[in-house]
């Protein structure tokens, strides 16, 4: 995996991270139009929130809000881009509205089921902990979805708690050393 710190620029975009299928960088508004497809499928919302779609409106606003994200702090919630392609997949990183960080990913369904999503997590919670120096990170997730539960599994994180969010009981994991006892 290749990984900037200050950021990588090619083709005036910058690549936070770049593994052997998958590129990390940040959003430009050209990503609203594949984001807000991604919102309206729902298959891919249907373990998020309260389970239901989401608009073009909201998809402009979450675009918007990742690029001043971006621009002040330098890390939000990643574009993950396939590296041969170009083609949007997704997003994978990070996001602090609730008081938490938060860490969390959402993918077009032609890139489920082939390892994206580990490679990706992987790639934006190192870029998180050595390029912007994050911690404390946690995930969440409903319990029916054991792709996601897995994801954070195999990133050495463990459950620290259970919690109701969006009227859905949750799953929290963390890593177990910074949250002691639990949340
Ligand atoms: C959940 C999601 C991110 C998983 O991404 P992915 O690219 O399919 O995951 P990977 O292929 O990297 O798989 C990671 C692990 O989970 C397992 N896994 C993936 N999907 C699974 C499923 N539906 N059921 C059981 N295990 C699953 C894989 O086998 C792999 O484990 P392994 O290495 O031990 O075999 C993807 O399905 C997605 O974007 N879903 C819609 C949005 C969403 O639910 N986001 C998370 C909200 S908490």
């Amino acid at each position: 995996m290749y990984v900037t710190g200050g950021g990588c620029i090619l083709n005036s975009m910058k690549i936070h991270a770049r593994t052997e299928r998958l590129l990390l960088r940040n959003w430009t508004p050209d990503d609203v139009a594949p984001y807000a497809e991604l919102v309206a499928d729902p298959d891919v919302m249907r373990q998020i929130g309260n389970g239901k779609p989401r608009s073009r409106t909201y998809a402009e606003e979450f675009v918007a809000e990742q690029i001043r994200h971006q621009e002040t702090r330098g890390w939000m919630r990643f574009v993950v881009e396939a590296a041969a392609t170009g083609a949007f997949a997704g997003f994978c990183g990070f996001d602090d509205k609730t008081g938490r960080l938060d860490f969390g990913w959402r993918y077009e369904k032609a890139f489920w089921g082939k390892g994206y999503g580990f490679e990706a997590a992987a790639a934006a919670l190192y870029v998180a902990q050595n390029a912007f120096g994050l911690t404390r990170i946690t995930c969440q997730s409903v319990l029916n979805n054991p792709g996601s539960i897995r994801i954070m599994q195999k990133l050495g994180m463990s459950e620290i708690g259970i919690e109701m969010s969006s009227g859905e009981t949750v799953v929290v994991y963390g890593f177990a050393e910074e949250w002691p006892e639990g949340l």
